[in-house]
């Protein structure tokens, strides 16, 4: 029975559905039911007792409450609704009213991958799962050098719109004129892009560094340095960036940071963003929590652009005037093609082409 559902009103999805995507970090996931969209689906997330996390469909089977209203049960959700509960498989093992399982029943489980600091998640088709690339490994993460700083955006904007926003680093010196004050990226880098990544690369020489670089490496800001900078595409669900110092007189590299950007689709005018910055310099408490007072400063200037350019979007077509790009537009736009690829993949697989 039709109850007033919406859902023939949904733009078409700009996301693959095979691909893993993060779900959340590892530490905000505990012996409890958090319910989260992803990917325009309901999605439960609990750590069992066994310490591994399970993640299912966030909907009961019986008349559609989200499961993340109910409550474990020791590994069970039992629905906060009549009660229905189901096991770690998502089979239905008691009816309250009936006092007995119900076959028929079940709730759909998605395979999750702990990499941490994230959980990943997949979503898509369980028979093609072997041939998506497995999530990501962070170098630094299993690195004890490194100390990182954290957190998570519910941005109201499409999440390739943050993706070539970080792969378009000419907006520093405009968005992030007061803030991070890096105003040297200025020039379009190079790039190296093949069937499933594009990465950017670019070297800055005897560069006055800005003070968000400078304190924390115990310099004084302005003086100058080189950099050796770059940023990948990994996946739809990841990019990855990073800065390496190098001291001009013998190319001693004095530290060393790292950015990551994971964004997950809540729908097409929605997305999780989960950042990581972690460096290997500049480690203690104070230290970093200046580091996240800055990048957060930072964010939310990113966000304020990026919602109003969503917001651009919705209310005024842009089929007449369309964008124009230029050449520090090369990652956006190799950005929007490697998805456009994995989407195309997602429709040959489907179709049970090879
Ligand atoms: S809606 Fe879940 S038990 Fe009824
Ligand atoms: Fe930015």
């Amino acid at each position: 029975m039709d109850l007033g559902s919406s859902a023939q009103t949904k733009v078409e999805r700009n996301y693959p559905l095979n691909c893993w995507w993060v779900a959340g970090f590892s530490d905000e996931i505990v012996h409890d039911l958090v319910g989260r969209w992803l990917l325009d689906t309901p999605v439960l997330l609990y750590r069992k007792s066994d310490g591994t996390v399970s993640a299912m469909e966030d909907r009961c089977p019986h008349r559609a409450a989200p499961l993340s209203m109910g409550r474990l049960v020791g590994d069970s959700v039992q629905c906060g609704y009549h009660g229905f509960t189901f096991n770690q498989d998502g089979q239905c093992t008691l009816v309250p009213s009936t006092g007995r399982p119900l076959a028929m029943a079940k709730v759909r489980v998605f395979p999750v991958i702990e990499n941490p600091p994230f959980v990943w998640v997949y979503l898509g088709d369980p028979e093609k799962i072997a041939e998506v690339p497995l999530p990501h490994q962070l170098d630094w993460a299993q690195d004890h050098r490194f100390s990182s700083v954290k957190g998570r955006l519910d941005v109201s904007a499409n999440y390739i719109l943050l993706k070539e926003n970080v792969l378009d680093l000419t907006h520093f010196g405009f968005v992030h004129a007061n803030s991070f004050k890096i105003t040297d990226f200025v020039s379009s880098p190079s790039f190296e892009t093949d069937a499933w990544t594009t990465t950017y690369r670019q070297s800055f020489k005897n560069s006055p560094l800005a003070a968000f670089y400078a304190d924390p490496l115990g310099i004084e800001p302005g003086t100058p340095f080189d950099r050796e900078a770059w940023g990948s595409f990994v996946s739809p669900a990841l990019q990855t960036a990073g800065v390496d110092f190098v001291r001009p007189s013998d190319r001693k590299t004095m530290g060393q940071f790292r950015v990551t950007h994971a964004t997950t689709p809540v729908d097409h005018g929605k997305m999780l963003y989960f950042w990581v910055i972690a460096r290997d310099y500049g480690t203690s408490p104070e230290q970093l929590a200046a580091l996240e007072k800055a990048t957060l400063t930072g964010f939310y200037e990113d966000e304020a652009v990026l919602v109003a350019i969503q917001n651009m979007h919705d209310r005024y077509a842009l089929d007449a005037q369309p964008e124009v790009s230029v050449k520090a537009d090369t990652g956006g736009v190799q950005c929007r093609r490697l998805i456009e690829r994995w989407m195309a993949r997602e429709t040959t697989i489907q179709s049970g082409e090879t």
